[in-house]
């Protein structure tokens, strides 16, 4: 499944994404907007759980919320019975304040601050992965002031190149997050997490980085980690209870992209690890994956109104966008590529090649380049595809744009769950 077949084109030659006129939503809710397709997020929650956590046992998936959080994504991840992984004191408290089951939060990030970690402690979060040697401290430190144990992984850097764009690879030997396999700094970790009293060593974690389509990668890594763990059998006489596999499988995002189903990296992750683990002779811990733009990214599109047109001659044409970079860096920042359909005119011959500019004073506003395309005009609603991941997520307020609102949609149905920011907003944290 993916958003092509979400897709209709209904007898006004209108887009229709899950049972919804885009131009309709795009009328009444305004541009630009994000669309999310409930039940699209919900099937992919299910096919995980067909074919990992009910296929293997002892497993668990985790959401990880940075692709995109809300109140309502949230309860949605809950009702699906998965974990998430949060990243900040904001995602933290984004889920408490939802009523997410604290249990089932993992908490990561290579630099906790002392009240985000105070904060996850009061809550009694399920779990903390552990980046560095400064935070297995102060996770002592401030468990003890509390008066608990909690519950940590340690997260490994495996030495493992994702081949990924170099700012989403995170597996490599030269990353800013976990301990490295090299130089037995992730043993000597582990030794110092042991040793810590209010610290509840319970395994270790890895992700080798986002938008991943090779399964390779994860082969590779799950036999650095199976070592891993056969080290701290031997060096420690422990056998860990679980091993946290990470994210990154990579979502279909343009025709021409290869797309691999994640059902063929969880087979190549429970697969490798079964077979290492028998080899070296250790039992398999309870093995968690945390995949966030597999889940969100394909269930997203985004509209926007077409404005201002300029053609330069033999060189390039541009189409604006009321739009950009603020709703969407990605471009911007790792050159992706995305697909987008004129909603109003699904039906016209793709005659032009044309340039999909933003309205931030900014010449790298771009979102897409050399898009085929009918003849557009002022007015135009266009969908952008695949926006549901690290969209929302990392809008900004550059230009003192307003974030635009997001709406889930459902069987026919609409319902705004994050409301458009108004000009009252920007103003909102100023003080004279
Ligand atoms: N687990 C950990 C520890 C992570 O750092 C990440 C993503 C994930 C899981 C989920 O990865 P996913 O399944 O979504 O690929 N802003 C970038 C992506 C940054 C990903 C950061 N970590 C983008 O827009 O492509």
């Amino acid at each position: 499944m993916n958003t092509k077949e979400l897709t209709a084109i209904n007898d006004k030659g209108h887009i229709v994404f899950e049972g919804c006129d885009v131009v309709e939503l795009a009328n009444k809710y305004g541009t630009p907007l994000y669309v999310v397709s409930e039940s699209e997020i919900r099937k992919r929650c299910r096919r995980i759980q067909k074919y990992f956590t009910n296929k293997y046992t002892d497993t668990q998936a985790l959401y990880a919320s940075k692709a995109m959080s809300s109140l309502a994504l949230y309860k949605i991840i809950e009702e699906e019975g998965m974990g998430i992984d949060v990243v900040s004191g904001g995602e933290l408290y984004t889920a408490i304040h939802g009523g997410f089951p604290a249990g089932n939060i993992y908490f990561h990030g290579n630099n906790k601050t002392p009240d985000e970690i105070r904060l996850a402690i009061d809550h009694n979060i399920g779990c903390f992965v552990i980046d560095n040697e400064y935070e297995i401290d102060l996770l002592q430190t401030l468990a003890f002031e509390k008066g608990k144990k909690v519950k940590a992984l340690l997260r490994i850097t495996p030495g493992v190149a994702g081949h990924t764009h170099a700012y989403i690879s995170t597996g490599q030997v030269d990353s800013k997050f976990g301990f490295s396999i090299q130089d037995d700094m992730a043993l000597k970790g582990i030794k110092k997490a042991l040793d810590c009293p209010n610290i509840h060593f319970a395994g270790v974690h890895c992700h080798i980085g986002s938008q991943i389509y090779r399964t390779e990668a994860y082969v590779e890594a799950g036999k650095v980690m199976t070592t891993l763990l056969q080290r701290i059998k031997q060096e420690f006489g422990i056998v860990v209870e679980e091993l946290n596999m990470g994210g990154g499988f990579g979502v279909f995002d343009y025709e021409e992209n290869k797309h691999v189903d994640i059902i063929d990296f969880i087979d190549a992750i429970m697969g490798t690890i079964e077979e290492q683990c028998s080899i070296k002779d250790i039992n398999r811990p309870r093995i968690i994956i945390e995949p966030g733009r597999w889940i969100a990214a394909e269930a997203g599109i985004t509209l926007y109104t077409v404005g201002a047109i300029k053609e330069i001659k033999g060189v390039r044409k541009y189409v604006s966008v009321d739009g950009g970079m603020t709703d969407n860096p990605r471009h911007a920042l790792y050159q992706a590529v995305y697909r987008a359909f004129v909603a109003n005119k699904a039906e016209e011959p793709k005659t032009e090649i044309v340039t999909i500019a933003g309205k931030c004073c900014e010449s790298g506003d771009i979102l897409i380049r050399n898009l085929k395309a009918p003849v557009m005009e002022a007015g135009d609603i266009l969908a952008v595809y695949g926006t549901g991941a690290y969209n929302y997520s990392m809008a900004s307020n550059y230009n003192r744009m307003t974030r635009p609102a997001l709406i889930m949609v459902k069987d026919g149905k609409a319902k705004v769950t994050i409301r458009r920011e108004s000009y009252e907003d920007l103003l909102r944290y100023e003080l004279l």
